[in-house]
């Protein structure tokens, strides 16, 4: 990696990929051969948003790696309901860690507190912006299931506030991936992502029906519609419960199409779909853990 710190998924080239990957499938192959490389390391986790997966995966691969981590808890109760800044609590945080794992609802916040600290820090989502280490997980799922070249990936549902599709998509660049996205017009691709993908040389298309791709797709990556995003309520329920999929719809995909989606789900995959061999899903979340241990293992 170019850099010591993960921000986005823009810093990362096909090698850097392939090698956290390919040490994901290592740990996942011998996991005690990881488990005491870093006795006494201690990972801090300064989530300024809610987490359930990112929070906990990273909590367990420091652990399965020998280390330690510490925890800021909830904004309400850490010194940032005193009105602490951002680059003053992670300025403090570093003295007490070797690296910081970071959630905050404002984009372009871990660049920011990233320029604070010398410890590895990992955007572990900006807002709206990126979650490179979610992309690291994702693309070790769809590497497992359908391979990572010549593919066709369909990404669907709110394009526009998920942080994981911006930080997938490009890094999907990096291999031979056709990309599909869809959405609901309103939730499109913003404009800056659209341009960098275009930029990167990638292979885009936009719908609004995913019956128009369906057929043609290797792995569909459901999301959910971001609610907490929108500056308006009506919007959200404007979109809400739109782009769903269940056994039905999936009648014309192909029989070995992977089903993904970062979790948590609200009503966008029919629970009927879970007990189909093409939910990968729970897997993707379980996946989490061996590609973090990975990840620290690079960074640290
Ligand atoms: C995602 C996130 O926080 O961006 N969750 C996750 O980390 N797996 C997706 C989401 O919240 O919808």
């Amino acid at each position: 990696m170019q850099q010591d710190h993960l921000i986005s998924a823009t810093q990362l080239s096909r090698s850097d990929i392939e090698a956290v990957l390919d040490r994901a499938a290592a740990v996942d192959a011998d996991p005690e051969a990881y488990s005491d490389r870093y006795d006494g390391s201690v990972l801090a986790l300064c989530f300024f948003e809610p987490s359930t997966r990112t929070k906990l995966s990273f909590e367990t691969a420091a652990q399965r790696l020998g280390g330690d981590t510490i925890d800021m808890g909830s904004v309400e109760s850490s010194s940032v309901k005193k009105g602490e800044s951002l680059a003053d609590t992670v300025r403090v945080v570093e003295g007490y860690a070797d690296a910081i794992v970071l959630r905050h609802p404002s984009e372009g916040s871990a660049k920011m507190a990233s320029e604070f600290v010398d410890v590895p820090l990992v955007n572990a989502g900006d807002g709206a912006g990126q979650h490179p280490s979610q992309t690291l997980l994702d693309l070790y799922t769809i590497r497992e299931n359908a391979g990572l070249d010549d593919i066709t990936v369909g990404i669907m549902g709110d394009l526009k506030y998920g942080r994981t599709v911006h930080s997938l998509a490009h890094a999907l660049t990096n291999f031979d991936v056709r990309q599909q996205f869809i959405s609901p017009e309103s939730l499109r691709l913003p404009r800056k992502v659209r341009y960098d993908l275009h930029e990167a040389g990638a292979q885009v298309r936009e719908h609004t029906d995913l019956h128009e791709v369906l057929p043609e797709l290797d792995v569909l990556y459901v999301t959910r519609i971001q609610r907490e995003r929108f500056p308006e309520e009506r919007e959200y329920r404007a979109v809400a419960g739109e782009y769903q999929i269940d056994n039905e719809v999936l009648a014309e995909a192909k029989s070995d199409l992977t089903v993904m989606h970062p979790l948590p789900r609200v009503d966008e995959i029919a629970p009927e779909v879970d007990d189909t061999a093409r939910a990968k899903y729970f897997e993707q979340a379980h996946n989490g853990v061996p590609v973090r241990m990975a990840l620290l293992d690079y960074l640290l």
